[in-house]
């Protein structure tokens, strides 16, 4: 695992968008494993900025995401769905048949589900995936559990993410209590990853993702099991790191 600690939220997503761009200039037709969040605006608004500039054309890319609420559907605001096209998407050059995000709302969820596991792989899998982390060391929507799912399934959310993530919805009762997610072993089939996390929030969760036992109670720690992970943080985030 390599990790790289910059100066504050901004540096952290210009170092991610280097990253993501340069991956995409040696590699056109790659495939990107995307994520949602408070922590991924700014590497997906230098993205913007650097196809605006024509510094990185997306025409031949193809993204994956991580995952999306069950039962919000693409129009729902707070969708992964509409989140995606609001911040990303409508801004660059990416084709509409090359997105793929999971359905939230299909009629035999996993059915669904097991389509979109093979969707990746037929794309050739993942080259390069974003992460955010949860403040409970969750990946997508993989959550602390005894046992975690290998591929893309539907989940139960924990009470401390439903309420984390209050903070987008008017109330907490209208945040799902279920969601579909690649699942850790979607994740740890991709070629290279990126991890990002920002501020004292989740600076526990970094400590137990890079340190210490691989462990379901903090599903991130997985990711030291895999050959290339590049940790990105400010700061806060890197507080507790010795
Ligand atoms: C969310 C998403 C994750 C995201 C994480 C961190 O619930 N399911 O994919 O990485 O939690 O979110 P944020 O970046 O807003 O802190």
């Amino acid at each position: 695992m390599r990790v790289l600690i910059e100066k504050d939220y901004t540096e952290m997503s210009k170092k991610a968008a280097l990253m993501v761009a340069g991956q995409v200039l040696l590699q056109p037709a790659t495939v990107l494993g995307l994520a949602t969040g408070s922590t991924t605006l700014g590497l997906y608004q230098e993205l913007i900025g650097m196809y605006r500039r024509g510094e990185v054309d997306f025409a031949n890319v193809t993204t994956f995401n991580l995952d999306e609420y069950y039962s919000l559907g693409p129009d729902h605001p707070q969708s992964y769905h509409y989140f995606m096209y609001e911040n990303l998407f409508n801004h660059i050059n990416v084709k509409a048949e090359r997105i793929h995000l999971p359905s939230g709302t299909a009629a035999d969820i996993k059915a669904a589900c097991a389509a979109y596991e093979r969707k990746i792989t037929e794309a050739g899998g993942i080259d390069l995936q974003v992460l955010g982390v949860g403040v409970n060391g969750h990946i997508g929507f993989n959550e602390p559990n005894p046992s975690l799912p290998v591929y893309t399934d539907l989940v139960d959310l924990t009470e401390e993410t439903i309420q984390v993530n209050s903070r987008f919805f008017r109330s907490v009762e209208e945040v799902p209590r279920q969601a579909v997610t690649m699942g850790i072993g979607t994740i740890l089939k991709a070629r290279r990853i990126i991890l990002l996390a920002n501020g004292r929030h989740k600076a526990e969760a970094i400590r137990k993702t890079v340190s210490g036992m691989v462990t379901s109670a903090c599903p991130s720690s997985f990711l030291q099991t895999h050959p290339d992970v590049t940790i990105i943080l400010d700061q806060e985030a890197a507080a507790l790191l010795g």
